[in-house]
């Protein structure tokens, strides 16, 4: 039991490039959650926050999220292929007075999404980076399509798909080429520069 255990922590691993060409079904993105629904631990067994699961059947939703996925380091912008997945998986608060309790719950699903994702050979990939400068047409449509007032509402978001070893992919929609830095670097980062004695501690 441990031996399948240790199998699918070692093959999840953070993605941001994917095979768009194989279809993932509908039906096994519904089983994924359904099964962290079911088994995911919630706090007084509500769940705190919403999921939605988007496909490229709302190409213009999917581009706008992609560009609101853009992270801005020394007057560069990167934008992170993790929101060009197969399916991308959005979670939100619309919680008012944002408690701890929404975040936790999205960490705790989201975590639960990526091993049940692993257990059946598909790669996730998270994403936390933001920027909002989009147009006022992709903000609306945003807000319009995911029923929120404000982007703020969109605590993580995270590729769910075909994950791909490769440092290029085509952005479907645009035809445009977006380089892929994900897995490159965290070959590297498997030996994490926090070592565990600095921050778990024994008594
Ligand atoms: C909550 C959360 C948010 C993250 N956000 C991003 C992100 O915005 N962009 C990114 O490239 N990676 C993001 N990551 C992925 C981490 O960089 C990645 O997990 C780390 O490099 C370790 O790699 P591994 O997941 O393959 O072990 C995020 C991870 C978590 C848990």
């Amino acid at each position: 039991m441990l031996e399948s255990w240790d199998e699918i922590i070692k093959r999840r691993r953070q993605y941001d490039c994917w095979d768009l060409s194989k279809e993932l079904p509908l039906e096994t993105v519904q089983e994924i959650l359904y099964e962290a629904h079911t088994f995911a631990a919630k706090k007084q067994n509500e769940p705190h926050m919403e999921i939605m699961a988007i496909s490229y059947d709302d190409p213009k939703l999917r581009d706008a999220l992609w560009n609101y996925s853009t992270f801005w380091e020394r007057n560069q912008t990167t934008t992170n292929g993790q929101t060009l997945a197969n399916y991308l998986i959005v979670f939100i608060t619309k919680h008012h007075h944002r408690t701890p309790i929404n975040y936790i719950h999205i960490g705790i699903h989201s975590d639960f999404i990526a091993h049940a994702a692993a257990a059946r050979g598909l790669q996730t990939g998270f994403c936390k980076c933001t920027d909002d400068d989009l147009t006022d047409d992709q903000k609306n449509y945003i807000k319009q399509q995911l029923n929120i007032d404000s982007l703020g509402n969109i605590v993580l978001m995270m590729g769910l798909g075909y994950g791909l070893e490769n440092e290029s992919m085509i952005h479907p929609i645009t035809g445009e080429i977006v380089k892929c830095v994900s897995r490159s670097e965290t070959e590297k980062d498997y030996d994490l520069e926090t070592p565990p004695d600095q921050y778990i501690k024994f008594f």
